[in-house]
């Protein structure tokens, strides 16, 4: 039958118990109740059974046949405004709540076309049927909205996997010969007089090649992420490290980096080499966005479940337009730059089953804050 075929309500099921549902929708639980029929018409019978007794005693001063001829007619018209008082209940209001059931029903069912015949109607009961019609287009809406965005993803998932692969080919190509170049560049730079003008050239193609080699590694990272090694160890010792790491290169730049610690941290189960890695993105995006001497402060403190990281530095900020694309793969503002630092780290983080959010002023300053549960949930377990 096809789903969109007007039901048909037998007058039968006005007085049929609720299983008039149509064979392939799936029954709607529903507590057993008192027939509405009944419901209605025992009032109204015990009305008009009193007004017909009522009725009999005043008669009772009438002749015998004349009685009997009045309290027939009366019997009949009590009969009758019974049995017009059912019907326009049941057209009023039994066939629209049938015909709901079944929209409803179908609408469970994934049929977003369906919608109510007496939404026309100029009652309450016609207010039931527009809103009821009114919630499956937004429903249908949506459900179109969430399909068009998958599909989307889908198709942005296919075409990031085929770059990716091409990337990853391409970057092992590239290496083998780039190391081959970095150690020729190593043996003709050990062999030039100390006072020779090249030294400075040589210096800069070896940087240079550690670049490319740099841009390579994180590119490999990116295209083929590695399954977090989870152990419960003190991400203390973990920002530490890294913190330690970034000050060589703040050095130069005569940029101190603070490590604060409020409160006691509890073990949290990370993989402390990748934690590593994207907090050493998240400091060396610091130290670079910092044209003149400063601070960037590391603060460690737990909030509830979780385990806060925050990096916040004094460097240029990030214009609210560059915002939204900072986490996207290959997004730079830098000559040098690989625009995977950050979409590594959200990667990264989101596999530990934990958030990465950023707040930045431009002028001032920009604020990268880890979010990490202390305890990981199951499925938080599978690597991104
Ligand atoms: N702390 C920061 N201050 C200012 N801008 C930042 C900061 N961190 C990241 N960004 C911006 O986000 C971009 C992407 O960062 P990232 O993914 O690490 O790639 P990369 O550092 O190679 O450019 C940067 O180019 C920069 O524009
Ligand atoms: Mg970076």
């Amino acid at each position: 039958m096809s789903l969109s075929t007007p039901i048909q309500i037998s007058e039968n099921a006005l007085f049929d118990k609720e299983t008039d549902l149509l064979p392939e929708q799936a029954p709607v639980a529903r507590k057993r109740h008192i027939n509405w029929v009944l419901k209605a018409v025992l009032p109204i019978a015990a009305v008009l059974l009193n007004g017909l007794l009522l009725f009999v005693l005043v008669s009772l001063s009438l002749a015998e046949g004349e009685r009997h001829t009045v309290i027939a007619i009366a019997t009949a018209g009590a009969f009758l405004i019974c049995v017009a008082v059912i019907m326009v209940l049941a057209v009023s209001f039994r066939r629209p709540m049938l015909e709901l059931q079944d929209k409803i029903a179908r609408v469970r069912l994934g049929d977003m076309d369906a919608s109510v015949s007496f939404a026309n109607r100029n009652d309450e009961v016609g207010d039931l049927g527009r809103d009821f019609n009114d919630m499956v287009a937004q429903l249908k809406s949506s459900r179109e909205e969430i399909q068009r965005l998958h599909q989307t993803q889908m198709s942005r998932a296919e075409h990031f996997a085929t770059l990716g692969e091409l990337a990853t080919g391409l970057a092992h190509e590239i290496r083998n010969p780039l190391a081959g170049i970095a150690g020729v560049i190593e043996i003709v730079g050990r062999d030039l007089p100390p006072n020779s003008p090249a030294r400075s050239v040589i210096k800069d193609a070896k940087e240079e090649a550690l670049q490319i080699n740099r841009i390579l590694t994180e590119l490999l990272d990116t295209a083929r992420p590695k399954a977090p090694q989870f152990r419960v160890s003190d991400v203390c010792a973990t920002a530490e490290h890294a913190v330690m790491f970034a000050r060589q290169q703040a050095i130069t730049k005569r940029i101190m980096i603070e490590l604060d610690v409020t409160g006691s941290i509890p073990p949290v189960d990370h993989d402390p080499n990748q934690i590593n890695q994207v907090l050493l993105n998240l400091l060396l995006n610091a130290i670079q966005s910092m044209d003149k001497p400063g601070t960037i402060r590391v603060l460690l403190e737990t909030d509830e479940d979780d385990v806060l990281i925050t990096v916040a530095d004094e460097g240029k900020g990030i214009p609210p337009e560059h915002l939204p694309n900072i986490f996207r793969p290959f997004f730079t503002t830098k000559g040098h730059g690989t625009g995977l630092g950050l979409s590594l780290a959200r990667r990264t983080v989101e596999s530990h089953g934990g958030h990465i959010d950023v707040t930045s002023e431009v002028g001032k300053g920009s604020r990268f804050q880890i979010r990490l549960p202390i305890a990981r949930e199951k499925q938080a377990a599978v690597s991104g």
